[in-house]
């Protein structure tokens, strides 16, 4: 059916990450690892983390309240506000309704949409339904607003170097900037058990790293052939890495991006041999007759397919990783941390390109999408969009940790995790002006936030959110 409303997409972005930080080569050394295991095997160069003073609800609402002064955009403009994560601080309430502290002193509590959660898949399924709103009879013309947030750490092992933290913010609404391909998506869906969280009283999930490995390439493979169809039908024509000007992937560490973009190429081989280059087809030929398994457990060919992907891995998917590897994975938002960075890095030259997608959230939900860059109108361009998230002031001006603190952080984290009665650090000075940070939860459960703002003389000052009847409104 024909939508009524055209170039939905992404009309805006904000990003916001801890400045807290550990360098992966000062944990290679301190984990007693061998030298390049993190930085190399993995691809990972720096993780941030939240300390107790940050959580998944503190970064949405200072990635949300960011982006609205940014834009200049009234609060009564926003009509839908979905919430994409996996980090589980309550069972019932969602991280949507606590946003909803910013748009009820406006007046706005006419907001549909809540949380979504599978996995790293939330802010995928998030951000499609603001998109179908917007395409929808539903649509009353406010904007849809999507908020991908997760703090991803895990018990000490090989996956602890694989952590992160993050929250994206992202305006929906038509003629955007970002605008989605709608017809042409692929997905695979399936049960799993590579990573989940059955704990509830941990925030640590379960792993099995290798399946998850090979749950995600699966995905891939499927996500991607089907893509390919429903390009072919619509268009008439082969869709191969050549009609892709940047991929951008779900990232939980670069080797394995560096692997599925290599995957996506043997793909193409597959499928049409002559949209791959002659002297790929002759290295890739002597694996044609791999059952797919096969190809799954084949390091020859993991190994001479990534090879042959070198240079169009430098082209198209380099530049997408920037965010991933010095903020690490940011579950929710690791995807639209790769779409920021693409942006970031590549904003004037951009219109008129194609960024395929690809989300995968264990367990499973996986889905292949792409985007069509537009000029767009100000303030929603590409450039504003760039300069808005400053993303190169952001990861500069970090406080990195030592291994020992960034370990004994994670510990007084278990301690906290699912506790009452007890108030935060008073570190406040290693956040930025305008971040919200926890400073208490109460004896019922119920959690306090401030926000650390900067005063017209240049000082800094707090100011408190109100939860529950104790606290003055902000
Ligand atoms: N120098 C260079 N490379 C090295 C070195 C070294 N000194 N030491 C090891 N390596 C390489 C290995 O050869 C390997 O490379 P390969 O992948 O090309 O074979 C790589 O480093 C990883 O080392 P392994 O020993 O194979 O794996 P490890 O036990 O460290 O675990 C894993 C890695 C499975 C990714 C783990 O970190 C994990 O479980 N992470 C969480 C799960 C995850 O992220 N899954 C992805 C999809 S699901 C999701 O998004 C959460």
């Amino acid at each position: 059916m024909a939508s009524l409303q055209h170039n939905v997409g992404i009309l805006a972005m904000e990003v916001y990450f801890p400045t807290t930080c550990v360098q992966q080569d000062a944990l290679e050394t301190f984990d007693g690892v061998s030298k390049g295991k993190y930085t190399i095997g993995l691809g990972q160069d720096c993780m941030t983390f939240c300390t107790d003073l940050e959580d998944v609800i503190s970064m949405s609402l200072t990635v949300v309240t960011s982006l609205l002064e940014k834009y200049a955009i009234d609060p009564k403009q926003i009509g839908r506000l979905e919430v994409g994560s996996e980090t589980v601080i309550d069972k019932s309430k969602s991280i949507k309704t606590w946003l909803m502290c910013i748009f009820e002193k406006f007046g706005n509590t006419e907001i549909e949409g809540v949380d979504s959660t599978n996995a790293c898949y939330g802010g995928t399924a998030a951000l499609f339904n603001c998109i179908n709103w917007v395409e929808s009879n539903s649509w009353d013309g406010r904007y849809g607003l999507v908020v991908a947030t997760d703090s991803a750490v895990y018990a000490e092992g090989p996956a602890r170097p694989t952590g992160g933290a993050a929250a994206i913010a992202m305006l929906i609404g038509p003629n955007a900037p970002l605008a989605i391909e709608k017809n042409y998506r692929g997905t695979h869906m399936a049960h799993a058990y590579d990573f989940y969280k059955p704990n509830l009283a941990s925030e640590y999930p379960v792993v099995d790293g290798k399946l998850s490995q090979n749950c995600y390439l699966m995905a891939l493979d499927s996500c991607y052939k089907r893509f390919c169809n429903r390009f072919e039908k619509g268009e008439g024509k082969e869709f191969s890495l050549l009609d892709a000007d940047y991929v951008a992937f779900h990232s939980p560490y670069n080797k394995l991006v560096q692997k599925s973009f290599a995957r996506l190429l043997f793909n193409d081989f597959s499928r049409h041999a002559s949209s791959v280059e002659k002297d790929a087809q002759k290295k890739l030929e002597p694996y044609a007759g791999l059952s797919e398994e096969e190809s799954y457990n084949s390091r020859d060919l993991e190994k001479v397919s990534q090879q042959v992907a070198k240079p169009l891995y430098d082209t198209k998917v380099q530049t997408s990783t920037l965010l991933p590897k010095q903020v690490g994975n940011m579950y929710t938002a690791s995807l639209y941390a790769a779409l920021a960075s693409i942006v970031h890095n590549k904003h004037s030259t951009l219109e008129g390109q194609r960024v395929l997608m690809f989300s995968y959230g264990s367990g499973l939900a996986s889905t292949i999408f792409s985007l069509k860059i537009r000029e767009g109108q100000h303030p929603f361009t590409i450039s504003n969009i760039a300069e808005v998230m400053d993303l190169q002031s952001k990861l500069e001006s970090r406080n990195e940790f030592s291994p020992e603190d960034f370990v004994s952080n994670l510990k007084l984290m278990e301690t906290l995790y699912g506790a009452k009665g007890f108030v935060s650090s008073a570190k406040h000075s290693l956040l930025r002006p305008g971040t919200f940070y926890l400073t208490e939860v109460d004896e019922k459960y119920r959690r306090f936030y401030s926000q650390k703002l900067v005063s017209t003389d240049g000082n800094c000052g707090n100011t408190e959110l109100a939860n529950g009847t104790n606290h003055s409104e902000l």
